[in-house]
């Protein structure tokens, strides 16, 4: 594999800030109340786990395996589920938690396989959102920035399995 060039997007710092506020946000969105945070494998692991110690609520957590690229840069349309959740759903505050929100089929597929569980209440939160994203249907309740539509890594996100390990998000300039 060629090594991706890659130039800092989003720093660790933005990124901690940023973090910080959306845990404030879901604290109030579900005041008082016991929440169940489900993390949608892989790419969303190090936001979830940054984002659930900024939430002071009682969370219940949940991980939820899906793949869409199958080791390319576009969505393959294919949602693959992985791993399902180990408790049922009905009745709870629910969390969804992603990395990136692309063409939003991710998101939509997971929603309605969460909805269809019958939660409480289902709120989503992702840490990216890409413009394609805006013009498709899917709706998102709180999101950490808006990018270009670029393809990035680090911070969870990988190329080939590679490069989540980055504590930022940077873009891959010979891929774009
Ligand atoms: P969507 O179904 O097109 O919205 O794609 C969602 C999934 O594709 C995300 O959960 C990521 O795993 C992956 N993805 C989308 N854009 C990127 C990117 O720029 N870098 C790495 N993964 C991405």
């Amino acid at each position: 594999m060629v090594p991706l060039k890659l130039s800092t997007m989003i720093s660790e710092q933005q990124i901690k800030e940023r973090v910080k506020t959306l845990g404030k946000q879901i604290t109030e969105e579900f005041k008082g109340e016991d929440i169940v945070a489900i993390c949608t494998l892989k790419g969303s692991y190090m936001f979830y786990s940054d984002l659930i110690r900024e939430i002071d609520l009682n969370v219940v957590c949940e991980f939820f395996g899906v793949s869409s690229y199958h080791g390319k840069t576009e969505s393959s349309g294919e949602v693959k589920v992985t791993l399902d959740v180990t408790h049922p759903l009905e009745g709870k505050n629910v969390l969804l938690v992603e990395d990136i929100v692309d063409s939003g089929l991710t998101m939509a597929y997971l929603k309605t396989c969460l909805l269809a569980r019958k939660p409480k209440k289902l709120k989503t939160v992702s840490l990216l959102v890409k413009p394609a994203a805006m013009k498709s249907d899917v709706s998102l309740d709180y999101h950490g920035f808006t990018i270009d539509n670029e393809f990035v890594v680090g911070y969870g996100l990988d190329y080939q399995e590679l490069y989540r390990n980055l504590p930022y998000i940077a873009k891959a300039d010979n891929l774009n």
